[in-house]
């Protein structure tokens, strides 16, 4: 009897040291490479193992860090010949004599340009929400405000296709928020309502109350999202495949949900696709209450 126990409470003693690095090497991620496991000041094999794993996880930081700051350098290296290209794009379609082809050359690369811009300033919000380099503003905001002003600015985006957009919304709600993030949020939703809708199709916003969340739907009839890509679209440059022939905009780069969603996530909020294809999509986004 007293070798069985001794033998229990001997192996278990023992062990115990391993569940603690179990339980801290699980909580390691990319966000928090900081972390170290403890250290048994012990010189036996466990001890050893334990120094040998903090040493990888720190040749991972290293290496990681580095990463993060590449992307960081090459995004914002990318900024200034950009900017230079399109002003002088915009001068050299200032000079009358030129041609219409050589003019619908450089209305062509100008577009390029504005899309390759957009892509740069996207990664440069990643790379920094990575780094946790951005800071958020957090102000009261009022959403039936916001709301109205999305409204406005969805007509403008979607006048083009003769898109109709409609606003549904109940009382006043207020968050804790930052509103130009939360702005950039609900336009990159907007835009891919009205990028992968129809000519006379329908988006709608709306704004409603649900426990101690602010619910904001935008809906689409457009062409939907098939069911094998909801779960990725919102990994960064995801793109859904489509046959030819589809409406959708051949423009935008996967970085628009991904930023989206970062931002919701960040207001301890969450997004959420519902979708089926050829009927639309609804998008929606829960934000706590103030
Ligand atoms: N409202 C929508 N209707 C249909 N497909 C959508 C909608 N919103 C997003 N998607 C799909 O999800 C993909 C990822 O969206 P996003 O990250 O905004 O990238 P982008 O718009 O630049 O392609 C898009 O390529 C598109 O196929
Ligand atoms: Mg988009």
């Amino acid at each position: 009897m007293i070798s069985v126990i001794g033998g229990w409470f001997l192996a278990h003693k023992s062990l115990k040291p391993v569940d603690e690095l179990t339980k801290t090497a699980k909580e390691i991620t990319a966000q928090n490479l900081s972390r170290r496991l403890p250290t048994l000041r012990v010189n036996d094999e466990l001890g050893r193992l334990t120094e040998q794993f903090n040493d990888m996880i720190s040749r991972l930081q290293a290496s990681f860090v580095q990463i993060q700051q590449f992307s960081a350098d090459a995004s914002h290296e990318l900024r200034t010949p950009l900017t230079i290209m399109r002003g002088e794009i915009e001068v050299a379609l200032r000079n009358q004599r030129m041609t219409k082809q050589a003019r619908e050359l450089f209305m062509s690369m100008n577009d390029e340009l504005v899309r390759l811009s957009s892509i740069v300033e996207s990664l440069m919000i990643l790379v920094k929400s990575d780094t946790g380099r951005l800071v958020f503003d957090m102000q009261p905001v009022a959403l039936n405000e916001f709301i109205h002003q999305l409204f406005e600015e969805a007509q403008v985006l979607a006048e083009a296709k003769k898109i109709k957009v409609k606003l549904e919304h109940s009382e006043e709600l207020h968050i804790k928020g930052d509103a130009a993030r939360l702005k950039q949020l609900f336009l990159n939703l907007v835009d891919n309502a009205v990028k992968y809708t129809q000519p006379h199709g329908v988006v709608t916003l709306s704004l409603a109350k649900d426990d101690g969340n602010a619910v904001i739907m935008i809906k689409d009839n457009g062409i939907g999202i098939p069911r094998k890509d909801q779960g990725k679209i919102f990994e960064r440059f995801y793109r859904v495949e489509r046959s030819s022939g589809n409406v959708e905009n051949t423009s935008g780069s996967g970085l628009g949900l991904p930023i989206a969603k970062w931002i919701a996530e960040a207001h301890n909020g969450s997004i959420e696709v519902k979708s089926k294809e050829g009927k639309g999509s609804t998008f929606t986004i829960q934000l706590p209450i103030l």
